[in-house]
This record gives C-alpha cells, structure tokens and sequence, in this order.
C-alpha cells in the first residue's frame, strides 16, 4: 500500500514492534512480582505532581516515541495504587485478568466503532455473543437486549431508563418530566441502595425526592413489608411505581436482598423490577450464596460489572433488559445520515453512547480462559477467603468483627480499656476517628488496603475480596496488621484526646 504522507503520529512497524515488546516485557514483570511490590507508596498528591512535572506546558514540537511511553511507564509501575495486589480489599475493585490487558490492546489496534454494526461487523457481534453468555451466566432469558457500557453506574442507569420510558409512555421522551406533574413516578430502593440511584433520579429528570428509601433488616436486606405498605400507599395517593431496585450484594455490607420474593411481588402489581449485581450479580452462579439471589433473573432489567467479579481490566459494565424491544423504546432513533439496515444490532440505538469502544472483547477473552466452571471455582474462593477474613477477626481480641456478606468482612478496632465503654458517646466519637485514622495510615502504609463502612452511625473498617492473587495466608496476616496499626494510633490519639475513665 502506498502511503506517502509523513506525519508525526505514525509509527514504522520495526519501531512498533520493538517498543510493544519493550512494553509487553514490563508489564509481564510486573505481573510477575505484583505478590512482593508495595500496593502503594505513600506521596502526597504535590509529590507525584512533582515527579510527574505537572506544571510542564505541552511541548511544541513532538518527540520519539520510545521515550516517552518509557517514560509514562515509569511512572505508573513505580507511582501507582495496585488493585492486583494480593492485599488490595478496597471498595469493589477487582485485580484484572492479564489476557483481558491483551485484549484492550488488540481492540484499540483494530479500533471498531462498536456503534453500528457496519463499522464493526465482527466486534459487533462479539458483543452480542459477550452478552448472551453473561446473560446465560446469569440464568437470564438469551434473547434479552444487552449491552456493555463502562461501568455498575451505567449499567444500572440503563436499567432506570428503559424503565422510565416503559412506565412514563413515549410522552416522556417528547414531553419530558413536564408530562409527570399530574402522576408523578416513584422509586423504591432500600437505604443500603448505591449511590447510582441518586444519580439516576437527579440526571433522568425525578429528583432526589421521587425516591422512596426503605429500610432494611439486621442484615441489611430490603424490608420487603415496608416496601409493600409505602407502595400500595403512593397508588392510594395517585402516584405511580416507576421502578423498584433490589440489590445483590450491597457495596457497604455483601447483603442480598429478598430478590425472589420482590420479582414475584412486582411481576403480580406490573411493576419495573431492577437488579442492581454490580457487586454480586455474577455470584448467583453459586449453589452457596443465599438462594434470593436468584430473583434477579425474573428481573425486567439487571447491571453486572465485568469489571469486579469477572476480573476484566476498568472499564467494563453490562446492562441487560429482559424484553429486547424496552431498551429500544428507551434510546433509538434513526436520523436520516445513519443507513444501518435493521438486520444486525447497532449498539448506538441501546444506549447512551453513539460511537463505542470495544469493551466487550477482554470480556468475551477471559468468560472462554476461565470458562463458567473456573468462575464458580474463583467467586467461591473469594467468598470463601471473605468468611476466612471474618472468623480471623473473631479471634482478634482487639477486633470487633461485626458483618460478613458475600465476600466483604466489616469490623473496627477497640482497645482494651474502651471495650466495655462502647455506649459511651464520648467514646464512640473517638472509636469513629480512631478508626478513621487507623484506615488513613494502612492506606498509607502499602501493605493492605481496607475501605470503610457506616453501620448504625459507626465508622467501620471493610475488606472486600474479589482479588484472585488473595490467598488464605494473606487474610488471616490482616488483623495482626490492624492492630498494630491500631496501637500505634491510639496512643498518638489518646496524648491529644482527654478520655476520662
Ligand atoms: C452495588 C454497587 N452498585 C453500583 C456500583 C457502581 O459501579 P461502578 O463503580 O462500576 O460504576 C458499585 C460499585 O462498587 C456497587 O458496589
């Protein structure tokens, strides 16, 4: 092929492959000792600002590639937070499958504008394939519409939306949220419910408000009473049930809630049922998690999140609609310059993006390394290792473990002579910041990585496994590390804290 053009952004396949291989050979030796590397250093964000010479302009002229992608490697392997590290057990943040990395290099390389099929025919179909098989995965119903957008936010977005048009009626989407004020819509989820669903009301147009927060058990699962009583109220009053949101396995505590009998419930009143599995979704594969979670396949809609329980590298979330023809409802139109023809899936008329990347490949690659039978292995493993977290902290006198859910363990640090004391105000606020402090410092310290909770008002430490380098030996050196953190902060604390006894 003939290419005369000399420009500053192409690179010669020699020097393509020499500085891909030089690239491939670092991260394959990260891989290689990401079990003996420290998670993470401990610099402030004006440190790595200097390291990184945030204040340089953008250079006027370019420069040679090899240096610079040496030098952005540099960079990140030595200035970064490892969520592959073994002792990473932070929010929901899985470590990534190295085939996947491969993949986001193979589809950057082939570059498919994954929104209409004609500019993708293969990756279109991949993805189509991708989501029947999530959707197989999930014992939900294949011929389901589908997609993979970049996260459990958007996923769940998805799901809000193809409810919303369902509900409110195509007036919503010419009329807008001025077609509601006679019959204003309704949102029930419980209180443990993720941020999302704040978002979602707010950009879609209800509010805040239209939410109806209902409470939970000791267990932090939706109280399926309340949710009956504040529903069949609303009805009373005139307004309408546009979507209720179960979750499996909440962000703060691994809680599933009553997912069966809540499809049952809003299947028999026509209510939109939505499951939220960001976290937990992919876990229903599993004879031994709580058997509610197998309501989230008669959901109308489900999230999962590749990206936590599949282990795929950031970014990757899916959302699948039960009834093909509701997310079409909720997105498509076909303006005059877009000819696609109707006989394969453009993945622009499914969602929110109009050009798409090819997220779904690094997940069609690892559902085929790992196969369903390695995944059960694996998620089993991570929740088995949650349990292991959890009873290790049992027998920590100075631990006090308080919920274990999937595979999140939450507890906090109580020295010995506030034990008994506990009710106290006073030392409740300083068992709040001391155990604030105590995640501060092993955040800082590169060893675990724990994020928190707040359970009844507590602030309490949180670690939750979806880590495939995480072995049993790694838990169960966690809480020795807690509490020697914990000491060191407390006897700082108590110099500025005056506790009486
Ligand atoms: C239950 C739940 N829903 C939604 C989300 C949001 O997912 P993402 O961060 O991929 O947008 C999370 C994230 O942890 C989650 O745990």
């Amino acid at each position: 092929m003939i290419n005369s053009r000399k420009v500053p952004i192409d690179i010669t396949p020699d020097k393509f492959r020499k500085i891909g291989h030089e690239l491939v050979d670092r991260v394959a030796e990260l891989l290689g000792k990401m079990n003996e590397i420290p998670l993470t250093n401990n610099l402030t964000p004006g440190q790595i600002r200097e390291l990184l010479g945030a204040d340089r302009p953008l250079p006027q002229k370019g420069k040679d590639p090899e240096g610079i992608l040496s030098e952005a490697t540099n960079l990140l392997m030595k200035y970064s937070l490892y969520n592959g590290h073994p002792g990473f057990w932070g929010y929901v943040t899985s470590s990534a499958a190295p085939l996947g990395m491969l993949g986001d290099l193979l589809a950057a390389a082939v570059n498919p504008n994954v929104g209409g099929w004609q500019l993708s025919p293969m990756a279109s179909e991949i993805e189509s394939q991708t989501v029947r098989w999530i959707a197989k995965f999930l014992d939900y119903p294949t011929d389901c519409g589908g997609l993979m957008v970049s996260g459990g936010n958007m996923a769940n977005f998805i799901g809000f939306l193809a409810a919303r048009a369902t509900v409110a009626g195509q007036e919503i989407r010419t009329g807008g949220m001025q077609t509601l004020a006679a019959r204003p819509m309704r949102i029930y989820a419980s209180v443990e419910t993720h941020t999302w669903i704040q978002k979602a009301a707010d950009l879609f147009g209800l509010g805040t408000n239209s939410i109806r927060w209902i409470g939970t058990d000791k267990k932090q699962r939706l109280n399926m009473r309340e949710l009956e009583k504040t529903i069949h109220e609303d009805i009373q009053n005139g307004e309408r049930p546009m979507i209720v949101v179960g979750t499996a396995g909440t962000v703060s505590t691994g809680a599933i809630d009553p997912l069966d009998d809540m499809a049952d419930f809003c299947r028999k009143r026509g209510i939109w049922f939505h499951v939220d599995g960001a976290y937990g979704g992919f876990a229903a594969v599993s004879s031994k998690v709580d058997r509610a979670i197998k309501g989230l396949s008669k959901a109308d809609s489900v999230a999962v999140d590749p990206h936590k329980w599949l282990y795929a590298p950031l970014e990757v979330g899916c959302a699948l609609v039960r009834d093909v023809e509701k997310i079409r409802d909720a997105f498509s139109y076909h303006p005059p310059y877009y000819h696609f023809g109707e006989e394969a899936i453009n993945y622009f008329d499914f969602g929110l993006q109009n050009s798409r990347g090819f997220r779904a490949l690094k997940v069609w690659l690892i559902l085929q390394q790992v196969g369903r039978e390695g995944y059960v292995e694996m998620i089993e493993e991570d929740i088995r290792l949650g349990e292991e977290m959890f009873k290790a902290v049992e027998k920590e006198p100075l631990l006090e473990a308080l919920t274990y859910g999937l595979s999140i363990a939450t507890f906090r640090y109580i020295p010995e002579d506030l034990k008994s004391r506990t009710d106290d105000g006073k030392i409740a606020d300083y068992l709040n910041t001391l155990n604030e402090e105590i995640l501060v410092r092993l955040k800082r310290g590169g060893e675990i990585f724990l994020s928190n909770a707040i359970l009844g008002g507590q602030f309490v430490l949180r670690g939750c496994i979806v880590n495939f380098r995480t072995s049993q030996a790694h838990v169960e050196a966690m809480p020795g590390i807690v509490v020697k953190c914990g000491k060191t902060v407390d006897a700082e604390l108590r110099k500025e804290t005056a506790l009486s006894s």
